[in-house]
């Protein structure tokens, strides 16, 4: 069995940017699976495709030729790494992801980066639907207000305009959708390690994952660190 490690999670609670670290750490593949569904998202509002057509949307999920290279994004062959970061793209990536046949499409996609020497992945329900069987689950988490404020310094280091409030209001709005959706909602696989962030830095949060990573898979080897 390829080590499997899935960490899961609201937007905002660090999950990327812990997946990231801890997949450079081990030298393992690392998956972005809200990237799918932001792609879906963006494919789907460029062709204008209306949520209702879920024939169509399965069609684009199905058909979509997806690049991931040194940190860059590709759809259909164009760089879309800062078109699928934008609060428009999210909240077309959550309304896409609410519709089943759209997940169901993902998910041996998603299924076929489990290959050697491992895979860290993240995403909402990872350790959950997609990989039930990893050694390793977290479940990462912090306040909506921690989180709206970690995205508000973000965009403002991108010289971008932003509203605290507003942001607040939306991460709230988006944690609503993401866990009230009757397939795979937001929630945290029974046996996941829940971890609060809001008042950890990310070194001590990926710290704990590390020990944790090294407890169930000795075979891994840490990389320079
Ligand atoms: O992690 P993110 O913000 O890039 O995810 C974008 C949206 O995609 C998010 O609102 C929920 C959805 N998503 C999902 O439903 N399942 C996943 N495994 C990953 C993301």
């Amino acid at each position: 069995m390829v080590p499997i490690i899935t960490i899961d999670g609201p937007s905002g609670s660090g999950k990327g940017t812990i997946a990231r670290l801890l997949a450079d750490r081990f030298g393992l593949h690392c998956l972005d699976s809200g990237a799918l569904y932001r792609l879906v998202g963006l494919a789907a509002e460029r062709a204008s495709v209306p949520l209702s057509s879920v024939d169509r949307l399965v069609e684009l999920a199905a058909g979509m030729e997806v690049a991931f290279r040194e940190g860059a994004v590709f759809l259909d062959q164009e760089d879309v790494t800062l078109a699928i970061r934008t609060e428009q793209a999210g909240n077309a990536a959550s309304r896409v992801a609410a519709v089943p046949e759209v997940r169901a499409a993902l998910l041996q996609w998603q299924r076929n980066y489990a290959r050697e020497p491992g895979l860290v992945a993240d995403g909402r329900d990872m350790g959950t639907v997609v990989f039930p069987t990893a050694g390793v689950k977290i479940y990462l988490t912090a306040s909506p207000e921690e989180r709206a404020r970690r995205r508000y310094n973000q965009l403002k280091e991108k010289g971008l305009d932003a509203s605290l409030a507003r942001l607040v209001a939306e991460i709230r709005e988006r944690d609503e959708r993401d866990s009230s959706r009757s397939v795979a909602p937001l929630l945290p696989a029974p046996d996941a390690q829940l971890l609060e962030s809001t008042s950890l830095s990310i070194a001590e949060v990926l710290e704990r994952v590390v020990s944790n990573v090294q407890r169930v898979y000795p075979v891994l080897v840490k990389q320079g660190a």
